[in-house]
């Protein structure tokens, strides 16, 4: 399922929030617009935000009245800034933009040849988000086997991505293979991404799934009903993976009770000259904490916590899934001083 499209100066995706109840196609033709999707969540998940974000500028280019080259790029910086302060943890939404601004730079000709330039960028960011997943997915499903439940916490499926994902690329790409697997998913509260988009686009797909609330995952792993973890990422710098909240609790605990804990991710997540110590962790609204959808579930005033994500160090994963093959905890330190 792909979950966006560029369509002559339109964008359209599917719109998070609606799910799993509606399934409702938004258009969006200004950067503005894309920018509030990214902020209220009706897109989300690290790579599609990059996406979205490429299309973002893209819209830029395409609608612009700008007659020279510098005052498109001009406009386009506009856009990229805009962009930048809708939500400050996952990598990618900064990666896409930093790609697209160089790309826009580097441009020679005339303003025709920079707007052409820009959407085909986003375009080709779009299309590269597929392969690598796919890659992903080819990667690691050797991981699992036959018969094998895998538990996974949030979405980091086909709508957290153009399509296929990270971490349900390698279910996916195992399935595919003929294995049967089975998932249990984690609700991930507050925002429920679990219950919400990874129950219905497993259920979609065909494959079995079983929805669990996030103080549940210890028990089923004490009953020996977990036999792999994989979750996403929206960022992985050099000593831990940022991912939604709840992630490292269910590293913790698949730690004791020994069962190895994956991490599937596109090399456009990696910001590896980064410590976990720089990373700008997402603090959202109190209502989100307070309420489930419009209904009040504690009591007025009381204080509340809600950071989107955590962090997990390394030593809690035991490898890293990316387009270019499976990072082992062991060859992580290495791989990072090569890329730096
Ligand atoms: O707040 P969200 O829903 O954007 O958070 C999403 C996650 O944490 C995903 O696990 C991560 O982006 C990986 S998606 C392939």
């Amino acid at each position: 399922m792909r979950t966006i499209e560029w369509r002559s100066g339109v964008v359209v995706t599917i719109d998070q929030t609606a799910l799993p109840l509606k399934e409702e196609w938004i258009e969006l033709r200004r950067c503005e617009e894309v920018a509030s999707a990214i902020r209220e969540m009706r897109i989300r998940g690290a790579p599609l935000i990059g996406v979205a974000a490429a299309y973002g500028i893209a819209l830029t280019a395409y609608h612009s009245k700008a007659e020279t080259k510098e005052d498109l790029l001009r406009e386009l910086e506009r856009s990229a800034e805009v962009l930048r302060g809708t939500r400050p943890t996952a990598v990618n939404l900064f990666w896409a933009i930093d790609r697209l601004l160089e790309r826009a730079r580097a441009v020679s000709g005339g303003v025709e040849d920079l707007r052409r330039a820009i959407i085909s960028e986003a375009e080709r960011i779009a299309d590269e988000d597929v392969e690598t997943n796919r890659r992903i997915g080819l990667h690691g499903a050797p991981l699992l086997s036959d018969g094998d439940t895998v538990l996974t916490h949030c979405n980091a499926g086909s709508l957290a991505t153009v399509d296929y994902g990270t971490a349900l690329a390698v279910i996916r790409a195992a399935w595919e293979e003929g294995k049967r697997i089975s998932v249990v998913a984690d609700e991930t509260r507050p925002k429920l991404q679990g219950a919400r988009l990874t129950a219905y686009e497993l259920m979609r797909d065909g494959i079995p799934v079983t929805l669990i609330t996030d103080g549940m995952a210890g028990y089923v792993m004490s009953r020996g009903l977990v036999d792999k973890v994989i979750v996403g990422a929206d960022r992985v710098v050099m000593d831990g993976v940022v991912n939604k909240i709840g992630t490292y609790s269910v590293a913790v605990l698949a730690r004791e009770h020994g069962i190895p804990f994956y991490v599937a991710a596109p090399t456009s997540t990696f910001d590896l000259s980064k410590k976990s110590e720089d990373v700008i962790i997402e603090q959202r609204s109190p209502e989100e904490v307070t309420h489930v959808g419009p209904v009040r579930i504690a009591p007025e005033g009381v204080e509340v916590m809600n950071p989107a994500f955590d962090i997990t160090p390394i030593e809690y994963i035991d490898a890293i899934i990316c387009e270019k093959g499976v990072i082992n905890r062991g060859d992580f330190q290495r791989f990072v001083q090569e890329s730096v």
